[in-house]
């Protein structure tokens, strides 16, 4: 990579769960090559607890902000001039999506749009300027038993979540069909590792059993999905935003399907090893609960293209990932008390006033 004057590069969402993993690589991969902005509303999911070891790094800076403000967004892009956009903000959650489409729809298509027509003006004045959106699998809907997501299946969305994220993509393409906005899409399977919200399947489980509390399992729990560790989803996304063909979509997953009933079988197997628990303890915690409204049966991604074209593979099984998950909860047991409480949110929101 050429080492001449540092790029800015101006992260989304790097306080979350995966955006924080992205950061840390981006900083301390490229820390002679990128100065790294990272802009965060910090809601609920925020959380720069996440990004202590990378905080003061001199190539790394953080701006509390909501990507629904266009003025805002102006503003601060005529300030640093991106070279480039890494768009992970979002609200991510399904369950909370249900009971409030609305704030989907502003942060997940209004910011979206946002930065969108802030980097029109980038792209203008810089050839190599790329916006980069982080999208999910939800937008293609539901597999049946068999198949998989292909870049070309069609978007088919079933929660407000999903259709959020659907209109976000839609946005992208058509900004760069319109006005020639040179973007990338990638389209990623559930993730899981460190850092995740305590209120998506996994931390949540974990969380749960180490607290002794039920696992509220939805419907029969035969819902099927494709699990990836997000250490190597930061490590995709790093080379589709140096490697992508600028225009394109690209899907990440593992071909790593699980059923919810026995990943959290597991899930209780591997708990009851860590806590020297008697087999089958916390498996008598399972809990079959009235299901999510419009639940997806099974998604699964043919991740082919990015395996082919890029040479993109996952490092790490789901068995050494979710030991390693596992491990990393219970070395940040205060990490977890702090956003079970809320605490963080105080702290932090009193530090960066918008
Ligand atoms: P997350 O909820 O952990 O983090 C989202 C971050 O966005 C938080 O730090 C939050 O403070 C910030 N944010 C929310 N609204 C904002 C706003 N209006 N302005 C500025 N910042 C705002 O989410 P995540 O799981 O890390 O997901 C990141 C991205 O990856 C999302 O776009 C999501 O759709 C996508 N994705 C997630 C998964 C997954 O399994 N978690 C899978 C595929 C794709
Ligand atoms: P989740 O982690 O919310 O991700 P998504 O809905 O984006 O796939 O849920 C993963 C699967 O686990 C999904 O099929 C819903 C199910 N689930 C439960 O059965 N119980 C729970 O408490 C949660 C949070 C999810």
């Amino acid at each position: 990579m050429d080492k001449g004057i540092p790029k800015n590069i101006l992260i989304t969402g790097g306080a979350g769960f995966i955006g924080s993993h992205v950061v840390r690589r981006f900083v301390t991969k490229y820390y002679d090559h990128y100065n790294i902005i990272n802009l965060d509303a910090l809601t609920y999911a925020g959380n720069l607890e996440n990004l202590k070891d990378v905080e003061e790094a001199p190539n790394y800076s953080f701006v509390k902000g909501d990507i629904a403000h266009s003025d805002f967004i102006n503003e601060l892009f005529s300030k640093h001039k991106f070279d480039g956009v890494i768009h992970l903000a979002a609200e991510s959650h399904v369950d909370r999506s249900i009971s409030d489409p609305v704030s989907f729809v502003r942060t997940n298509i209004l910011g979206t749009v946002n930065l969108l027509n802030a980097s029109l003006q980038m792209a203008k004045d810089n050839p190599d300027f790329l916006f980069y959106h982080i999208s999910t699998d939800e937008v293609y809907g539901s597999l049946g038993k068999e198949g998989f997501f292909t870049e070309s299946t069609a978007y088919d969305p079933n929660s407000p979540y999903s259709a959020s994220k659907a209109g976000s993509d839609h946005f992208v393409r058509a900004y760069g069909a319109t006005y020639r906005l040179p973007y990338v899409i990638s389209n990623c399977s559930n993730n899981y590792g460190p850092n995740q919200f305590p209120e998506k399947l996994i931390p949540l489980f974990i969380n749960n059993i180490i607290q002794n509390k039920p696992l509220p399992i939805y419907g029969d729990g035969n819902y099927t999905r494709d699990w990836l560790y997000v250490k190597d989803h930061a490590k995709a996304i790093d080379l589709v935003f140096h490697r992508g063909k600028k225009g394109e979509t690209y899907n990440i997953g593992g071909f790593n399907e699980w059923k919810n009933i026995d990943l959290t079988k597991l899930l209780c197997r591997l708990m009851d090893k860590k806590l020297k628990r008697q087999e089958g303890f916390s498996e008598k915690l399972i809990t079959f609960v009235k299901d999510r409204p419009g639940h997806d049966l099974r998604y699964a991604i043919d991740a082919t293209k990015i395996n082919q074209k890029l040479g993109w593979e996952p490092s790490v099984t789901f068995e050494e990932g979710l030991e390693k998950t596992i491990d990393w909860y219970f070395d940040n047991q205060e990490w977890l008390d702090h956003v079970t409480s809320g605490d963080y949110l105080e702290y932090y929101k009193r530090q960066y006033q918008a």
